[in-house]
């Protein structure tokens, strides 16, 4: 599998410090005894992110999943996400969620989930990344933590896939372009559409 990476982005020391940064970031403003934190995992990328993070707060943290599928813009009208697992809470107007992404990318899953979820009536939604490639970005959204800036390359492993694979790497790598075996490198219309792949 270690093999298929080109290099290393993120080591493990360094997610370790970044998550340590963002708890210290979410503790800060979610600390008031009146605030009641749900994190909402986005499957399936997310969840080692989600479950280090939960981990590293020092402060209640309740927790959902939800799984989506989220198409390009030019399939569907931008801004369109399929909900393939939902999560539920008979009162939704006392939660402050947190939506937990493993990455932004165009931008389409997060700013669609968090209107959705204001629609719902959560008393507050704010959404945490791991890491956001700004240039790849199709609608304006800015995630209110973020954790790094990354460049415009396919990045896998800490729950990032591709084909479903690599998601057990403990760092973030870039792949190397020959595993895609496609004369282009994966682009998110084949990510897109295809819920495996979320
Ligand atoms: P977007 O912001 O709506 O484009 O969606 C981001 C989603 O695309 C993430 O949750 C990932 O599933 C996927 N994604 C985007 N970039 C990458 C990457 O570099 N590696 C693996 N998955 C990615
Ligand atoms: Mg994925």
């Amino acid at each position: 599998m270690k093999s298929d990476i080109e290099s290393v982005l993120i080591s493990q020391k360094e997610l370790n410090r970044i998550i340590a940064r963002l708890a210290a970031e979410i503790e800060r403003d979610y600390s008031a005894p009146d605030k009641r934190l749900v994190l909402v995992s986005i499957l399936k990328g997310s969840v080692m992110f989600a479950a280090a993070l939960m981990t590293a707060l020092k402060i209640p943290a309740e927790i959902e999943f939800m799984r989506v599928s989220s198409y390009g813009a030019g399939t569907v009208s931008s801004g369109n996400v399929r909900i393939l697992l939902d999560f539920y809470r008979p009162d939704i107007s006392e939660l402050d969620l947190l939506i937990v992404e493993d990455i932004i990318d165009s931008g389409h899953t997060l700013s669609s989930l968090t209107k959705l979820l204001n629609e719902r009536g959560a008393r507050s939604v704010r959404s945490c990344t791991l890491l956001d490639k700004p240039e790849r970005r199709e609608v304006p959204f800015e995630p209110d933590y973020t954790g790094t800036v990354i460049p415009d390359k396919f990045v896998v492993g800490f729950g990032l896939d591709y084909n479903e694979k690599y998601r057990n790497l403990p760092f973030i790598g870039v792949l190397k372009p020959e595993v895609y075996s496609a004369p282009e490198r994966p682009s998110m219309s084949i990510m897109k559409g295809n819920p495996t792949t979320k």
